[in-house]
């Protein structure tokens, strides 16, 4: 029996709802898809789906403009879809995360409407609202996330109002009670219905700088580089209040036992540290996106994951991610033979892994053209390879038309229809990506060593990055080649003999190893290990 959370020992599964599975034929995902689909995940063996939003939207950022936080847009269903949903999934053991947005809403949100209605408006404060500058421009140099200037001038009211994101998401005003009031309303009008946490949209991005100040140049920006990176974004984000705001957020959810909270923070490791709180009153974890844009350089890795690992709070729980919805598809970026290894090392590190819907068949990122993209971050910043559509196209769940995901024309076409890119296609195949993600997930159910173990780093060199996961007697060698060609290692001491228990090439499990380990190029071992002494 074991007395620690379940977000501690489980594993998240994210789910781009538009893209999951459509049920009713509009070509768009829906709820009611992902609940006929959870045979897939509970046979995948994850504990948790992570929704991203579902609420009501005009969609100008596919749901990360909510116009109404308490609704289910239309297009995904209805709120009796959601509680279906939430009740088979917990039936089956599976936990639900929403995602909360609370640094900005839609511009068609009621808060924001009354808001801009004039200077005297209830909710007028509850936006960031300021007056031009002298010569009538916008009131700071700071940059929208999505290019151009963040501030947008309203004609009615004479001021401007800021938005990190587009110019149809304003930023709420966090420094009004009334906004952290009305959000953590929000969470636990959701926390009320059942769900299992939340993850937070953009969590470092809430507070801005109290008197506006200029951002600076960012001295490593070059001409030619993406014009969003231009400045430092020292008085946009990451600010000392935000401490003040996750331990609120914490304070909501402590009530409801269990329940998780997860931030998406794009900051260096030292940075992200602040957010899981200073005595444990932070966020749960952190998203930690280390391994998102990697080299993939096995004594880099092997760095970034000691320094992550020292980094840590008392207390704190790692995590780690390979994918999601903003990023480039994993097996694209480092190639589909890799991305096999990848899914050795997200699944054996300590900490809790997040899986990007796909990646457990290997989806690639498809390729669109920026001009005619739907994604607003690819039309607006055009040319850097930035585009998120690829990583957004329909799951691919059998071959044939659409692959199984819908009788309509697909929102975003479908990249691969043929069998063995779909889940029916891998299902019963041993050497199949699905398998592997299913094995490791089963290993990670089954040996404590992954879950509450230890973490030892042992080598890295060459293509070889070789560690250590222990918890009581059982002691597990992890060892991977993150290059193309064979490389081996000698076993000494301790770590000297033991059986294979999981290839990424299939083939070689139950192997037994003595004295040393050869692992060939693009391939991942586990090795159980001997009992020491
Ligand atoms: C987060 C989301 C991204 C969205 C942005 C603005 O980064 O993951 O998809 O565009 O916030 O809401
Ligand atoms: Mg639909």
């Amino acid at each position: 029996m074991t007395t620690a959370p379940w977000w501690t020992h489980g594993t998240i599964y994210q789910i781009y709802p538009r893209s999951f599975q459509d049920s009713d034929g509009d070509g768009v995902g829906d709820l009611e898809g992902i609940r006929r689909r959870l045979d897939h995940l509970e046979d995948l063996g994850v504990d948790a789906l992570w929704l991203s939003p579902i609420f009501v939207s005009p969609m100008r950022d596919f749901g990360y403009d909510i116009a109404d936080y308490r609704a289910v847009d239309p297009v995904f269903g209805r709120m009796e879809d959601l509680e279906a949903l939430l009740r088979d999934a917990h039936a089956r053991g599976l936990r639900v995360i929403l995602d909360l947005v609370p640094n900005h809403t839609s511009d068609q949100h009621a808060w924001f409407k009354d808001s801009r209605s004039s200077r005297q408006a209830a909710k007028r404060d509850w936006y960031i609202w300021r007056d031009p500058a002298p010569d009538g421009g916008p009131p700071n140099n700071w940059l929208s996330e999505f290019g151009g200037s963040a501030w947008a001038f309203d004609e009615a009211t004479g001021q401007y109002y800021y938005h990190a994101f587009l110019e149809s998401q304003p930023d709420l005003n966090w420094r009004n009670p009334a906004v952290c009031e009305a959000i953590t309303d929000v969470m636990r009008f959701w926390l009320d219905k059942g769900v299992d946490g939340f993850r937070i949209d953009v969590l470092w991005h809430l507070m801005k700088d109290e008197s506006f100040r200029d951002n600076p140049v960012n001295p490593h920006w070059r001409e030619g580089g993406p014009p969003t990176d231009r400045l430092v974004k020292l008085y946009t984000t990451d600010l000392p209040e935000m401490e003040t705001v996750i331990r609120r957020l914490r304070e909501t959810v402590e009530p409801y036992g269990d329940r998780v909270l997860i931030g998406e923070i794009y900051l260096p490791t030292e940075r992200l540290m602040r957010y899981y709180g200073t005595e444990n009153d932070g966020v749960h974890l952190p998203f930690n996106f280390a391994l998102i844009d990697a080299a993939w350089d096995a004594r880099h890795i092997h760095r970034m994951i000691e320094d992550y690992e020292q980094a840590l709070p008392p207390g704190g729980w790692p995590n780690w991610v390979t994918g999601n919805h903003d990023k480039p598809r994993i097996a694209t970026r480092i190639g589909p033979a890799q991305a096999r290894v990848a899914a050795v090392l997200l699944l054996t590190l300590r900490g809790t892994p997040t899986i990007y819907y796909g990646e457990e068949i290997g989806m690639e990122h498809a390729v669109f053209d920026d001009a005619t993209a739907l994604d607003p971050f690819a039309r607006q910043v055009p040319g850097f390879g930035l585009g998120r559509d690829g990583a957004r196209t329909p799951m691919q769940w059998e071959p044939g038309p659409n692959a199984g995901f819908g009788a309509g024309t697909p929102w975003l076409p479908v990249s691969r229809t043929d069998e063995a890119a779909t889940v029916a296609g891998q299902r019963d195949d041993p050497a199949s990506m699905l398998s592997l993600y299913r094995r490791l997930l089963a290993l990670r159910r089954t040996r404590k060593a992954f879950t509450e173990g230890r973490y030892q780093g042992l080598a890295a060199e060459g293509g070889l990055l070789l560690y250590l996961r222990e918890a009581g007697d059982e002691r597990f060698l992890v060892a991977l080649n993150l290059g193309a060609v064979p490389v081996s290692v000698s076993l000494t001491g301790p770590v000297s003999a033991g059986r294979i228990v999981l290839s990424a090439k299939p083939g070689r499990e139950d192997e037994a190893i003595a004295g040393s380990l050869t692992i060939d190029g693009d391939d991942a071992l586990v090795v159980a290990l001997d009992p020491a002494g």
